[in-house]
């Protein structure tokens, strides 16, 4: 781990460990490692919060912060050195790697997990840790907490208090430090750099699935190996699903594509999402509906400085889109009407969801949306996705020329000092931008035909 991000993780523990207090203690657990067929297993991804705690990549961990206990605040069990399994499996820190290399003060193997674990809890008031995420989980907290009060007679007292970690983590990591949002200035760089390579290579014949595979070949060659999440390639009417994951469709001349893909880089995510034209140039009544969407976003980032609640940005989209609605006749009634068409959702069958969510390790990040029952205050560090979009199905009451057309523009937007930065910036958004790009094409064309299926020998 270098040396700055081992820096800040002590920072972090310290801080938690003053709000957890000498009666309280924290469970994290690591993520498990998941069976995807027979002994094949699912790419492993680190549990957000416990790699943000501990930085410790390997499976089926636990860290326990036991602030000023006696063997030292952080605790890690883990899976101990095993030459062995590692000539199959690969390399393990072990219990002494996590001493050495992740800062904890005592490391144990995971079968001492149940020896160790009630001696930990032993006269702590509080546990905290992810209660309800994890059946299996709670079941081992609990059968731990049954042997501390097997300990009564020795004059051990119990923990009285169970509490979700959720608060105590979840809102420390909705505000980025300065490395963390260096980290997500790359990852949004990666990931506009992918966007603008399909701009440069999309052609119709394509299908949804080459510029699915564009997408992850740019992205990995810069780095990122993973994604936030599965890639949305949407051709014509399939950007009208919202989480159209299918992409098995073939591009068609005269049809938008919706792409909503983002690379996710060192435990961080980048979530973007364009829609162009396949050929390269908009029609009219695609070119009225996106400037629409392209407004809205353009008012809803206008929304976001520190002091603006939540809904400032998803209530500025929505103004934006209801009026142009009414203009193009798509919701009955005039410009007056506005607040009261808002109010009536009246734009509901054209744009379902909200305009954003937090953004940071996991793409539909943690912390709270609301304080005091009230939409809370932005502050700066906060990261947030800022995607309006408008959806006419092809069956939906419109004029015919706007059926079929999906359209959702959406970028990752940090809450600064005095404003906002636009992390994704660098994926032209504006029709003649898009066009321009499209029309000088790139270095780099992909076959134009839909790859086969093929069957192993
Ligand atoms: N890519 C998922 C989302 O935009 O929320
Ligand atoms: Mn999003
Ligand atoms: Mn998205």
């Amino acid at each position: 781990m270098p040396a700055k991000t081992a820096k800040e993780l002590k920072r972090r523990r310290r801080d938690l460990a003053r709000a957890i207090g000498a009666d309280g203690v924290l469970i994290v657990p690591a993520a498990r490692e998941v069976t995807r067929n027979r002994d094949v297993h699912y790419p492993f991804r680190q549990s957000s919060d416990f790699a943000w705690l501990t930085g410790f990549p390997e499976p089926d961990a636990v860290a326990v912060l036991a602030p000023k206990h006696k063997e030292g605040e952080l605790v890690l069990f883990c899976r101990p050195r095993d030459p062995e399994r590692e000539v199959w499996d690969g390399y393990r820190f072990g219990t002494e790697g996590a001493v050495e290399h992740f800062d904890a003060d005592a490391a144990h193997p995971l079968a001492e997990l149940d020896e160790k674990l009630p001696e930990l809890l032993a006269d702590r008031e509080r546990v905290y840790y992810p209660l309800g995420v994890d059946a299996d989980f709670d079941l081992k907290v609990m059968g731990w907490l049954r042997a501390v009060r097997g300990k009564a007679r020795k004059g051990v007292s119990a923990p009285t208090e169970l509490v979700t970690s959720d608060a105590l983590l979840h809102e420390r990591r909705l505000i980025k430090s300065k490395r963390e949002l260096a980290t997500m200035r790359r990852a949004a760089g990666i990931s506009a750099a992918a966007h603008r390579r399909l701009m440069q290579t999309c052609r119709p014949g394509l299908g949804e699935q080459q510029l699915e595979a564009t997408f992850l070949h740019a992205c990995a060659e810069r780095g990122a190996r993973f994604q936030a999440y599965p890639p949305i390639v949407g051709g014509g009417a399939n950007a009208c699903v919202l989480h159209y994951v299918e992409n098995a469709d073939t591009l068609r001349d005269g049809d938008l594509v919706l792409v909503d893909a983002g690379c996710e880089l060192d435990g961080y995510a980048s979530d973007i999402t364009r829609t162009f034209p396949v050929n390269g140039r908009f029609t009219a009544p695609q070119r009225t509906l996106y400037e629409l969407v392209l407004a809205a976003q353009r008012a809803a980032i206008a929304a976001v400085k520190p002091g603006k609640r939540w809904d400032a940005p998803h209530k500025a989209a929505l103004k934006v889109l209801t009026r142009g609605l009414v203009d193009l006749g798509l919701i009955e009634g005039s410009r007056d009407d506005v607040p009261q068409l808002i109010k009536d959702e009246k734009y509901k069958p054209f744009y379902m969801h909200r305009t954003g969510h937090w953004l940071g390790m996991d793409v539909h990040d943690v912390g709270s949306y609301k304080q005091d029952g009230k939409w809370r205050p932005l502050a700066p560090g906060m990261v947030l996705t800022v995607e309006p979009g408008l959806y006419v199905a092809p069956d939906a009451e419109a004029p015919a020329e706007y059926r079929g057309i999906g359209i959702r523009i959406e970028d990752d937007v940090l809450v600064t000092a005095d404003g906002h930065e636009v992390l994704s910036r660098d994926v032209p958004k504006d029709v003649e931008a898009i066009e321009r790009l499209m029309a000088a094409g790139g270095p780099e064309s992909a076959p134009a035909t839909t790859p086969q299926s093929h069957r192993e020998p």
